[in-house]
């Protein structure tokens, strides 16, 4: 299959290839499109074979289910099988946005979807060219990230082509995403809402409009005896190819280990690289030294982790280490994607 990139305005996407897109997904097949936080890879939502091709097209397991992405709240009645006060109040203060909402399903949503849940995740993306698409092709996209299963999510059009280039026919490229990491997922269908991903809105915003909520207890669980609510979240995720290492201590002490860590792969023919960031950058010694942004900057942080991950990889590193974050506001995030791409491997020195 030839994949096809389509250049369209990330603020006043043209109508024609909007509607190009939108036959494709009715056709039963898939294409990816950009959202504020990540690209994404859809499907129409209300049919089963959409499922299918993401899952084959990404070699995701099937047992991992969807974000149904919708353009109206009033769509909401359709699939959701009940729709909490709360969750009202949430979709006023943070829809169209980076929130994404676990509702009972209602029996219009295929299982293939929800990966044989009997609830449906939904969000309402703020990107225009997102919009104009959920709109176009009937009110329900399922998507996840456009990479290929296990890699790091993609945050422009490029890194769509790179992973999945042949396997889909269409990617719609709007630029650069501006948040960079996925949207934060609230289960409400327990007693007490409970964060099942961190990202960029953060607890304490949620909790400002309805009070309680907690985290998934298993989100700082590290072993395998976690059972994390979101079925994502218990896979090896956002990883680059090459060995990622989280180092945690003060800053010239992280330096010295990694610099004597970099001098030992180098003895053994092994390429080191650094995730660091404009403060600590000088202290660094390593095949590839890349800072991340300013230590105070954790948007710009977030923004640019996943593309960072993936340079190393072109930059054939066999070995990444990297500074660990704050793990307040957004930090929370950031640190949660780090630790899941390094397969939970810290040193704290
Ligand atoms: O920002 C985002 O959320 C991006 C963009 C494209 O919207 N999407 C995204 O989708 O990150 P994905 O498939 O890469 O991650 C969705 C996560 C997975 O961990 C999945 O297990 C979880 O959401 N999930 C989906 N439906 C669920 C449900 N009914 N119950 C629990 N977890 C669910
Ligand atoms: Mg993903």
């Amino acid at each position: 299959m030839v994949t096809r990139v389509l250049k369209t305005d990330p603020e006043h996407p043209e109508s024609n290839i909007i509607s190009e897109a939108a036959q494709i997904l009715s056709d039963g097949s898939v294409v990816a499109f950009p959202t504020e936080t990540v690209y994404g890879l859809g499907a129409d939502a209300l049919k089963p074979e959409g499922a299918k091709r993401i899952y084959e097209a990404k070699g995701r397991p099937s047992d991992n289910p969807l974000i149904v992405h919708i353009a109206d709240v009033s769509a909401l009645g359709r699939i959701a099988g009940e729709v909490p006060r709360e969750a009202e109040a949430l979709a006023d203060a943070f829809w169209p946005g980076p929130l994404t909402m676990i509702f009972p399903k209602s029996a219009a949503v295929p299982s293939e979807t929800t990966g044989g849940l009997d609830t449906v995740a939904v969000r309402m993306p703020s990107h225009p060219v997102a919009l104009a698409l959920i709109r176009e092709s009937g009110g329900y996209i399922a998507a996840p990230s456009a990479n290929v299963s296990g890699r790091p999510s993609p945050t422009t059009a490029e890194h769509v082509l790179t992973d999945l280039d042949g396997r889909i026919p269409l990617i719609l490229d709007g630029g650069e995403v501006g948040i960079g990491i996925e949207s934060t997922i609230l289960d409400l269908t327990g007693d007490v809402p409970e964060i099942l991903r961190p990202g960029y809105i953060t607890q304490d915003q949620i909790a400002a409009v309805i009070g309680t909520v907690e985290d998934d207890p298993a989100l700082g669980v590290v072993d395998d005896t976690a059972h994390p609510k979101a079925p994502g979240m218990k896979y090896r995720h956002y990883a680059p190819n090459a060995e990622l290492i989280l180092v945690s201590g003060k800053s010239r002490d992280v330096a010295s280990k990694i610099n004597a860590l970099a001098e030992e792969n180098r003895e053994k023919g092994l390429k080191t690289g650094v995730l660091c960031t404009e403060e600590t950058k000088p202290l660094f010694n390593a095949d590839m030294v890349a800072s991340i942004g300013s230590r105070e900057d954790e948007i710009g942080i977030a923004r640019h982790l996943y593309a960072l991950l993936r340079e190393f990889d072109e930059c054939g590193m066999d070995q990444i280490y990297s500074e660990c974050f704050s793990d307040l506001s957004i930090g929370t995030a950031i640190m949660n994607r780090l630790e899941k791409a390094a397969g939970h491997k810290m040193i704290e020195v």
